[in-house]
């Protein structure tokens, strides 16, 4: 359910006379990102992980310039989609630098998979017959565990449909051996958002009770999952512990992690209006934003204007769905017509979630590195029929 508190928004990245004349010469709604706290961000998983293999989990965000920013700082790409593997290719990414992950990969991404020297993330036994003739592969364990989060973002439950149970995982390794594959090693990845570390830890221990069975392993992927709060040098320890008893080099693949606190999405207050609660009309909503509707999910807000007479609005879309609410009970000086609100933590499944349902353009998304880029444009009603016949 969507509770009242929401946490002050400490990661406005980019000063708000910026955002103002970011939503002045671009419009709204519109997806801000910061270059400097992308990098941050990476810097703050190499200081946890070390040498680790950054696989970045690009259905958070995939636009390219984001995933060429990072791939110039040796970050490569977790895929779960023929698109997303095309992007892949389409910024260069080859071998160790592609994972092609998912419950049910098609043909097309397992010879586009395999064209790239992919290695691919084995989810259930039968795909060791469906993988391309000498395939690199992990095993995708599913570790059976309830984690802390929504349950739409909790994957290694056992009644999730995620990967193969601990007990057959040293059978499809050796079956993946016997068919003529390189099996490197072991895939975990319990979640997303998680909230309580110990999740972390007692998954990574479910995989190290493996070792008996499976021998000296090359990799043992840990996934992402982590809140943008997260304890990364406790959750690194104790991927190293763990994949200590494999012999084996960590690999990790955070999404949110790594561009959420760098984005914000801008929209305008379009008017005001009291039913039975007090709404701020806004120009964005579900279309552009569909975490809080989807998961309930509580995003910072920020006024980009001030004022003494502070009440307490629901945001609401423009979307003609009564769930169409950015965020409920915020409170905010009193708005004026055109006022601009920054919702933050939206550079992670805010822009590659967005729909065109009710024929509505994604959004325009920026770039701030010294200037401003425009790094997708907005679309046009043209472009969103322009596949229809
Ligand atoms: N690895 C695998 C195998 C995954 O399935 C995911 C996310 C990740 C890594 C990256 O997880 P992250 O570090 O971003 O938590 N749409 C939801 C999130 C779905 C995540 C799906 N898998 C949201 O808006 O919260």
């Amino acid at each position: 359910s969507r509770g009242a508190s929401r946490p002050p928004y400490d990661r406005a990245v980019i000063a708000s006379d910026l955002l103002l004349d970011a939503a002045e010469r671009f419009g709204t709604p519109l997806y801000v990102y910061d270059a400097a706290e992308l990098d941050a961000a990476v810097g703050r998983v190499r200081a946890a992980f070390g040498h680790a293999r950054v696989s970045y989990a690009m259905k958070a965000n995939s636009n390219l310039t984001v995933l060429r920013r990072l791939q110039a700082r040796g970050i490569g790409f977790e895929c779960v989609s023929l698109g997303e593997l095309h992007r892949a290719r389409e910024v260069g990414a080859r071998g160790d630098d592609v994972l092609v992950n998912g419950p049910a990969k098609s043909a097309e991404e397992y010879t586009l998979g395999a064209a790239l020297g992919a290695t691919f993330i084995v989810d259930r036994e039968e795909e060791v017959a469906l993988l391309p003739p000498r395939s690199r592969a992990l095993v995708r364990v599913n570790p059976a565990l309830d984690v802390s989060t929504h349950d739409h973002l909790a994957t290694g439950a056992a009644i999730s449909k995620f990967g193969v149970r601990l007990d057959v995982a040293a059978d499809v390794l050796a079956a993946l051996r016997a068919a003529g594959h390189d099996a490197r090693g072991l895939h975990v990845h319990i979640g997303s958002a998680i909230r309580d570390a110990a999740d972390f830890e007692r998954a990574f221990a479910r995989l190290a009770d493996l070792a008996p069975l499976t021998g000296p392993l090359e990799v043992l992927d840990v996934g992402g999952g982590w809140s943008l709060d997260a304890d990364l040098h406790g959750i690194a320890a104790r991927a190293r512990e763990a994949a200590s008893a494999f012999g084996a080099q960590v690999w990790v693949e955070p999404g949110r992690y790594l561009v959420a606190g760098a984005g914000a999405l801008l929209t305008r207050v379009v008017g005001l209006k009291r039913t039975g609660r007090s709404f701020a009309l806004i120009d964005a909503g579900m279309t552009e934003l569909l975490r809080p509707m989807l998961y309930g999910a509580q995003h910072p807000v920020q006024a980009l204007w001030s004022g003494a007479d502070v009440q307490t609005y629901d945001l609401a879309g423009p979307a003609c769905e009564s769930g169409d609410l950015l965020a409920r009970d915020v409170r905010l000086p009193e708005p004026h017509v055109g006022a601009v609100i920054a919702v933050g933590e939206a550079g992670a499944y805010g822009a590659s979630m967005s729909s065109t349902y009710l024929t509505r353009s994604r959004p325009m998304e920026v770039l701030w590195d010294g200037e401003w880029s425009v790094i997708r444009r907005r679309e046009t009603p043209q472009d969103l029929w322009a596949t229809e016949v």
